[in-house]
This record gives structure tokens, sequence and C-alpha cells, in this order.
């Protein structure tokens, strides 16, 4: 699956010496790669993707921009999609971060350096749940033109800023000094983020959400949080498996929100000592996990300058914040 045929005798890969590069949030380079910001290390994961996956009708795919819920979407999803096998008691996501039961496309599935050699995706249970960071407009054909589900999530731009600007600092090399909030922030208006520009690719998800809305469920951070309940019967019946009179007065519904809930998440123990793939400390993926928190980090002048690129971005288009 590696694209070794393209590498230079010296292990370099041509294809990304031929982009436009630039420095990210986080240690590594973004490659600017079919208009998107990739980061170096998905690229072949993204190719791959792109060229060997094959969609079953039955799938479902969680797709997000980094830092706005995937953690706790894939976490709900897996939660929901699995209620008949296990027991609030005795449930995977006690014991398991939610990206190691969802793996993730580009990285885990595709990407040879980080491939889990166990995951088969022919022998996957159906259906099989995967998360995606790629932008609508590059997931392979074979997804958008299946009947498999997608669920995009996406987040307030300056709530998703201030969670990524946390996230890559503390993810940054040791040996880089960290990102100053106004650099970083110069940035992220610039749209040089992974997987960016963080506009385009709601967009692309949003556009596809109305276009086809039995293919794009298209949800906000916000809204999950202030009415959790009504999303995750939302999501049960946009995946085709609608909670019953029975399970939702047996408080199924309750107990999905509880499990997966910020407060539940952070405190397990595979969440505070974990690491996924070995290299990121599972705490990581849970901070505050509140609306606004924004609002302690953002100068006036910063206030203004993305509410101007919002308006300007997202104008026409239906979708705001
Ligand atoms: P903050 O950094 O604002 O706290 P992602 O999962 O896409 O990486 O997004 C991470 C953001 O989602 C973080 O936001 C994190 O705290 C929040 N988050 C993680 N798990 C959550 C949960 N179960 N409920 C609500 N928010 C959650």
């Amino acid at each position: 699956m590696a694209s070794t045929d393209r590498k230079h005798a010296n292990g370099e890969d041509k294809l990304v010496f031929s982009l436009r590069r630039e420095r990210g949030l986080a240690s590594s380079y973004l490659y600017l790669f079919q208009e998107f910001w990739c980061p170096g290390i998905a690229i072949e994961g993204v190719e791959s993707f792109q060229k060997y996956f094959e969609a079953k009708d039955s799938d479902v795919v969680v797709a997000s921009f980094p830092k706005t819920g995937t953690t706790w979407l894939i976490a709900l999803t897996f939660a929901i999609v699995n209620r008949k096998h296990f027991s609030a008691q005795n449930h995977p996501l006690l014991t398991s971060n939610p990206h190691t039961l969802v793996s993730c496309l580009e990285f885990k599935i595709f990407c040879h350096e980080i491939h889990d050699p166990v995951l088969h995706l022919s022998t996957m249970l159906e259906p099989r749940l995967f998360s995606t960071h790629t932008p609508f407009t590059a997931l392979p054909k074979s997804l958008i033109q299946s009947n498999a589900k997608i669920i995009y999530i996406c987040r307030n731009p300056f709530d998703t800023f201030v969670s990524a600007w946390t996230y890559f600092n503390k993810i940054r090399s040791m040996s880089l000094p960290a990102l100053e909030l106004e650099e970083a922030f110069e940035m992220y208006c610039d749209g040089i983020v992974s997987f960016g520009p963080w506009w385009s690719h709601m967009l692309g998800y949003w556009k596809e959400s109305m276009a086809r809305p039995n293919k794009v469920l298209f949800l906000k951070y916000e809204d999950l949080k202030e009415n959790v309940n009504f999303y995750v019967k939302n999501i049960a019946e946009f995946l085709g498996c609608p909670f019953t009179a029975e399970e939702e007065s047996d408080g199924e519904i309750e107990s999905i929100i509880e499990l997966c809930s910020f407060e539940k998440m952070k405190e397990l123990e595979v969440n505070i000592s974990g690491k996924l793939d070995k290299f990121i400390d599972n705490k990581l993926f849970f901070r505050k996990g509140e609306i606004g928190d924004w609002v302690n980090y953002f100068s006036p002048s910063m206030i203004n300058k993305l509410s101007r690129i919002i308006e300007e971005k997202l104008s026409g288009s239906g979708l705001s914040f």
C-alpha cells in the first residue's frame, strides 16, 4: 500500500518535494496537496485512502476538522451503533480511547508509518466505523458513490482555534519553542492549519449535506452541547437504527450520553495515562470541553479579524456561527 515507487534513492519523496510547504502549528510541515494543507505524514495515507478504499454501503464515517469535537462524536457514534453488543458497565469505551476503537482512515488505516497491522478492512465487523479529517473534495469516489453514511462535526472557529493552538503546542517537538498565540492566529486566518483552510473544509461537507441529506449529517459542537439528547436520537435515525420506545423508556439514550460525557471520559484511567499509537497522550484529547473559552484568549483586534473572515468566507452559504 505504501507508495515506495515514487521515493528517491535517499528515501525522500518526489511528490512532497514538489509541493509548497509551511510550518504548521505542530512541529511538522504542512504541504499544499490537492488544495488543502496536509500534514506531511498523512499525504501517503490520503493518497492510499483515495486509491484503495472500497466503501461498503453499511460503512459509517465520522468526518471533522481537527479539534472540533471528533473524539466526542466518534464515542457517541460507536456507542449508538454498538448498543446491542455492550452494557454500560462493561463497555469498551470505559477501557479504550475512542480513537483506538474508531480508526482514522488517512492515519491508522492507510498511513504505513502508523498503520495497525491487526486492522483488516475486509474482515472488520459491519457496520464498519471510521473517522477522517480528509476534506470532502478529496474523499475517495468509492465512499462518495456508495450508500455509506458520513456524519460531520464542525465548531465555532473561535473555539476551534484555541483548542488547536493549545493542543498543537503540547504535541510540538520539545526541540521547538512554543508557538506564540499571535503567530498561530495569523496562520489560522490564512487557512494554514492541518486539513485547512477550515472554511473550505466545513463548506465542502455543508454543501453536500444540503444536496444529499441522507448521505451527510452536518452537526455543530455547540448544538450537541446544548441538546445532546436530541442529536443522539438524530444520529441513530440518520444511521437507520432509531431508538425503540422501549430503549427510550429504559434510559438507553441517557446512558450513552453519560458514558460519552466529557466529565466521564476525562476521568477514565485510559484517558489519563494511556497513549494513542504510542506517541500522543490520550489526555490531550480532553481539555475543557466548553463553549466560549476563546474569550480568555482573543484580543479585540483578533475578534474583529476572525469575525470578518467568517463572514466573508461563509457568506451566502447558509452556514453561520
Ligand atoms: P477544548 O480544547 O476546547 O477543550 P477533537 O476531538 O476534534 O480533537 O476536539 C477536541 C475538543 O473536544 C477539545 O476541546 C476537547 O476538550 C473536546 N472534547 C473531547 N471530548 C469531549 C466530550 N466527550 N464532550 C465534549 N467535548 C469533548
